[in-house]
């Protein structure tokens, strides 16, 4: 009897030990890191985030992901399977896991977290796989490009990025185990070229975030590239976050600090936004606007009341800069056969007094070599959110989305820094 009660006793001690040795576990990778391109072949500027998707071969395959802060869930191009084993999955296609209709996730996603959009049929019970005595699980998907609806069957999936300390990225890895849509090609008509899925970084529970956090800080960091030629980041977890050449300077010092608000029928990120100021004049946003943030959107859009005094102060600002016959979508040009365009810039003043300046690289979009436009859209008069502030807008600005919190971190642009979203350190060091 004592004999048990000592082995009791011994058992009890290790798993007290090991209780303590998970409490104290830090791991030596502070956030995941991925490049984040940006896409100049489809109708508008886009931008995706490099997943590592499957393991063929003794080597990871990538793949480019949309990126979507508003989306419900992720998607992707993949097929779904009941009974996966070693030859099952046809070449050059990726395969998960089917879900069935019965499981919670199908019903809890169709109810409360799927697209919400008129053009989309109800979604019913009749998909199946062959062989297989249970319902796939079919949910609608919108192409962020198109607009249009479309069909995928939710599956059990694993996602992997990069670990690493903010300086970069380690040759380890990190999986996440997000339930997504498998999607046919057909879905993802009019992307840019090797993007083959959207990645949803909203705040639904089938969103990406919500699926990568242990033990990370649930914070998103974005850095969009100006260049197509050269990857911008995006990291999630604590900082610090470091860019070249200053490598020793945490990126989240230059941030200024934001409510993030929420908006009923939307998963995406929106925040105040009281005034816009041009060279020390105000131009009033009627009722302190909720506005939204949009990495689909490639330019600011603003309700036409704003608009237009946003247009006629920028006008009166750069008198001197000899005007162009405006190129659509915009209403503003100006000839710019001199180089170095210099305009002042438009400040966006939000609560608490923070200001997020937009300078002459992300207010002035280059069209030609004589021909620039202020990057900003009429949105129509009706317009809500009265604000959607777009991708140009955020090239070269450092963004992090802190889902604890609720706030939002912004930097200006990055160029007033010497640095840009281009210049994370890209060389892979052995995880620690
Ligand atoms: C699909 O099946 C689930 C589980 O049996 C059920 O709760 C749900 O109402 C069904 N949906 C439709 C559209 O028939
Ligand atoms: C798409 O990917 C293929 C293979 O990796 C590559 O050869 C091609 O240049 C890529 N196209 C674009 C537009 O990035
Ligand atoms: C983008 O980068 C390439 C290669 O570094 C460079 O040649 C090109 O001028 C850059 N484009 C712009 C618009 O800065
Ligand atoms: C807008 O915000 C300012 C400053 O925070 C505040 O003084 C003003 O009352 C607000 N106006 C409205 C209509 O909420
Ligand atoms: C977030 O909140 C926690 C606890 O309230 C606090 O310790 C931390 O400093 C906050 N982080 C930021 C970025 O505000
Ligand atoms: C990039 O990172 C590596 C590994 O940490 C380091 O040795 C190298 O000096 C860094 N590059 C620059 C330009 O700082």
């Amino acid at each position: 009897m004592l004999f048990l009660l000592q082995i009791l006793l011994i058992i009890l001690a290790v798993i007290a030990r090991e209780h303590e040795a998970i409490a104290e576990y830090v791991p030596p990778y502070t956030s995941v890191v991925a490049p984040v391109n940006k896409h100049t072949d489809a109708a508008k500027p886009l931008y995706s985030v490099q997943i590592k998707t499957a393991w063929v071969n003794d080597q990871f395959l990538h793949a480019n992901f949309l990126i979507d802060i508003d989306a419900p869930f992720v998607w992707h191009d993949c097929i779904v399977q009941w009974n996966i084993y070693p030859g099952s999955c046809p070449s050059n296609t990726l395969c998960n896991y089917a879900i069935s209709c019965e499981e919670y996730q199908c019903t809890d996603l169709r109810t409360s977290y799927s697209y919400n959009n008129p053009s989309c049929p109800p979604e019913t019970n009749s998909s199946t796989l062959p062989g297989w005595g249970s319902c796939a699980c079919s949910v609608n998907v919108v192409n962020p490009v198109t607009g249009s609806c479309g069909q995928a069957l939710l599956g059990y999936d694993e996602l992997t990025m990069s670990a690493g300390d903010g300086r970069n990225a380690f040759n380890g890895n990190y999986g996440a185990y997000p339930d997504v849509g498998c999607a046919p090609s057909s879905s993802f008509a009019l992307f840019p070229a090797n993007v083959t899925g959207v990645m949803a970084f909203s705040s639904s529970p089938y969103a990406f975030p919500a699926k990568l956090y242990q033990p990370l800080k649930k914070t998103l960091a974005l850095c969009f590239p100006s260049n197509s030629s050269a990857p911008g980041v995006l990291f999630f977890g604590t900082g610090p976050y470091y860019l070249l050449p200053q490598s020793n300077v945490d990126v989240r010092t230059y941030l200024s600090y934001t409510p993030l608000l929420s908006h009923p029928d939307s998963f995406g990120y929106f925040i105040g936004v009281n005034s816009i100021v041009i060279k020390k004049r105000s131009i009033n946003v009627p009722g302190n606007t909720t506005t939204k943030l949009s990495t689909i959107d490639p330019y600011t859009t603003l309700r036409t009341d704003i608009y237009n005094n946003v247009v006629r102060r920028f006008s009166m600002v750069t008198k001197r800069i000899p005007p162009a016959k405006p190129v659509a979508p915009f209403g503003l040009c100006f000839t710019t056969s001199t180089v170095g365009l210099k305009v002042p810039d438009i400040d966006f003043i939000l609560p608490d007094g923070k200001k997020w300046s937009v300078s002459t690289t992300n207010s002035m979009k280059q069209i030609t070599n004589e021909v620039a436009c202020l990057a900003f859209v009429d949105g129509g008069a009706t317009s809500e959110p009265a604000i959607v502030i777009g991708t140009f807008q955020f090239e070269d600005n450092f963004l992090e989305f802190d889902l604890q919190n609720w706030t939002f971190g912004f930097s200006s642009s990055l160029l007033h820094r010497q640095t840009s979203c281009a210049n994370f350190n890209s060389t892979v060091i052995e995880s620690p």
